[in-house]
């Protein structure tokens, strides 16, 4: 890592590059010694699967004409080109303007921030933060409210002065600490469109210091005790805020994704517990927090990294409250959290573990939720399943239990990837985000890419063979595949499965790589990730993946967001972002007439044009006609 400049680097490539699964296993010295025939076969066996997988897309691959001009009417916009410039680019009669920028303030005696020497320590926790992801709005009494992650930050920007932005002293860790994390900010329509509401009550920071309480199985575990807390009930922070959810009782979800990558050791010899590997923790970390602040030590402080990786549940109506790290929903790379009420009433959270290799994870709860009543226990008692998937188009659910995994369930919601390897769980090409039909007894979730699929094994030593739901060879478009649960009930323990696309690029490719029937030259794009029904049923995908418009690539731009019709498989591109920037997250007004996309890390100038700082931004999306928007 040492001669690579990481400050410029995506979270999640930092931490690919920081915590490369097993260099080489007994598979891959097999596999060399026939290096030919891996070419060959392997290149067989994409396509040949894929084939098989796209048989199972039915009528997506050629729709009927009456299905084409249905599917015609489900999209009120004209697709957009791609673009690889430094804006963000709508359909004709929609337009876009900024609601929130990083570093903007959420209180009026706060400034904005400064181009040349960033946020100030003392206002660090009044701004809003940096690389904005996952959102929900909440309609609180007359007042609109956002809870919006803050995934990382890019150390470079914020500490301007200091050599690769490494802190040189407390304060430049508590700014890093500061502008991550969860802002909560009440926004309103006003004359010149949406805006930040200053000094609202309901406006809060959320950060990596932050008092928060532990909840569910692993609470007042050993695991996870510390010094400073000797009960493990009571920590301090969330770390890499990802992809979020929201609870049908008002509460806000906010996934901790790459947590291992905050805790570190200043003694370079220091034996890292066995569980730390499969987790991706190292001497090494992107902000040297162990240097300045004694808890990110895990030299010092060995259990502090297993207080993170968890699912945390914020009340936006009460900015007293505190956070709460529901352990039951596993502690894993959480992407985000998907709810939806069974057939009974029970409360079931999708959730991926964003991780070559990884899971895809079901919650379901004990209990049932019954509006007004009390849900304080609904994420902390119930039991947490993994998925099978088996190449003929049917999967199940395996429980996460003592008996399935000779672990006791305090270790089950710490060491999950561990407990859900021992049950035999489908490795999946990195779990993005999970969305649920709300006019259909279906979910999906985006498998963004994996380029180690076929070649390697994930970090708990679990083979990624070719095939079935994770179709291709060292796979860098992604897919996402869809389940139908059996009995239309969330809640049971089977479902049936397809592919609702595999991504690829028709132009540069003609085998599996082009993609699935229903990607073309004028939609194609890579690296699914975030995504989210609208009230009607259509599927929005965003996208972080290749934006070199080039090689594999050349011909999709920069990343985007597009929207998606279960019913025929249709995709059509509604949004470009500026160059360099990811786009993640959305949520929408409390009358549906906007849409609020998030765009992170861009490296173009944006939003503000040509000379100015690039800030991750919020924009709010309208029709020039105020009509619906989803
Ligand atoms: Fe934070 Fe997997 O994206
Ligand atoms: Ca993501
Ligand atoms: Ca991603």
């Amino acid at each position: 890592m040492a001669d690579i400049d990481t400050s410029k680097l995506s979270w999640d490539e930092w931490d690919e590059l920081q915590n490369p699964p097993p260099a080489e296993t007994d598979f891959d010295r097999v596999v060399e010694s026939a290096i030919s025939r891996r070419g060959f076969l392997g290149g067989i066996l994409a396509v040949g699967s894929a084939a098989a997988v796209m048989g199972t897309l039915g009528n997506l691959a050629s729709p009927t004409s009456a299905q084409a001009q249905d599917a015609a009417s489900r999209f009120a916009f004209k697709p957009i080109p791609a673009f690889t410039d430094n804006t963000v680019h709508v359909p004709e009669g929609y337009t876009w303007k900024p609601l929130a920028k990083w570093g903007q303030p959420l209180f009026s005696n706060v400034p904005d921030i400064d181009p040349v020497n960033g946020v100030s320590v003392e206002n660090s926790d009044k701004v809003f933060g940096e690389n904005t992801d996952g959102m929900e709005l909440f309609v609180i009494g007359d007042h609109q409210v956002i809870a919006v992650n803050h995934e990382y930050v890019n150390n470079e920007t914020n500490l301007p002065h200091n050599e690769k932005g490494m802190p040189k002293s407390a304060d430049d860790v508590k700014i890093l600490q500061n502008l991550q994390g969860v802002t909560v900010m009440e926004v309103a329509e006003r004359e010149n469109g949406w805006e930040i509401v200053l000094d609202s009550p309901f406006n809060r920071r959320i950060t990596h210091l932050t008092p928060m309480k532990i909840a569910g199985p692993a609470a007042g575990s050993d695991l996870i005790k510390t010094e400073a807390d000797p009960n493990g009930t009571d920590c301090l922070g969330t770390f890499n805020n990802c992809g979020a959810g929201k609870t049908p009782w008002g509460t806000y979800l906010t996934c901790e994704e790459n947590f291992n990558g905050y805790f570190g050791s200043t003694d370079p010899n220091f034996i890292m517990p066995d569980d730390f590997k499969r987790y991706g923790i190292a001497v090494e970390t992107r902000y040297g927090y162990e240097t300045f602040d004694p808890r990110f030590d895990v030299s010092k402080n060995p259990n502090e990294p297993r207080r993170a990786g968890y699912v945390v549940e914020i009340d936006p109506s009460d900015v007293s409250s505190s956070p709460i790290k529901r352990t039951a929903l596993g502690r894993i790379k959480h992407e985000n959290a998907a709810v939806v009420i069974a057939r009974d009433g029970r409360v079931v959270v999708y959730m991926g573990d964003d991780e070559r290799g990884e899971f895809l994870y079901k919650y379901v709860s004990n209990g049932v939720y019954v509006p007004g009543g009390d849900t304080s226990k609904l994420l902390d008692e119930g039991t947490l399943y993994v998925a099978k998937f088996v190449d003929d188009g049917n999967g199940e659910w395996l429980a996460l239990t003592p008996e399935t995994t000779g672990m006791k369930m305090d270790e089950i919601c710490v060491f999950t990837r561990q407990a859900a390897s021992k049950v035999g769980a489908t490795t999946m090409d990195r779990p993005e985000w999970v969305a649920i039909n709300p006019v259909a007894i279906e979910a999906y979730c985006a498998l963004t890419n994996n380029t180690n699929r076929g070649v390697k094994k994930n970090a708990g030593g679990d083979e990624m063979p070719v095939g079935g739901a994770n179709p291709r060879e060292k796979n860098a478009y992604g897919q996402i595949v869809r389940w139908y649960p059996e009995n239309e009930d969330h809640a049971g323990g089977k479902f049936k499965w397809d592919l609702f696309v595999m991504a690829g690029n028709p132009d540069v490719h003609k085998d599996a790589y082009a993609g699935s029937s229903n990607i073309n030259s004028g939609n194609m794009f890579n690296s699914p990730d975030g995504m989210m029904f609208d009230s009607t049923g259509l599927l929005w995908i965003q996208t972080d993946g290749e934006d070199t418009n080039e090689g594999d690539f050349l011909g999709q731009g920069n990343n985007q967001m597009l929207a998606g019709d279960p019913a025929t498989g249709r995709i059509e591109r509604f949004l470009t972002g500026p160059k360099g920037g990811e786009v993640t997250g959305m949520t929408w007004s409390a009358d549906k007439r906007t849409v609020f996309v998030g765009i992170q890390h861009p490296d173009a100038p944006f939003p503000d044009g040509e000379g100015k700082l690039p800030r991750s931004t919020v924009v709010a999306i309208k029709r020039a006609d105020n009509a619906l928007v989803g």
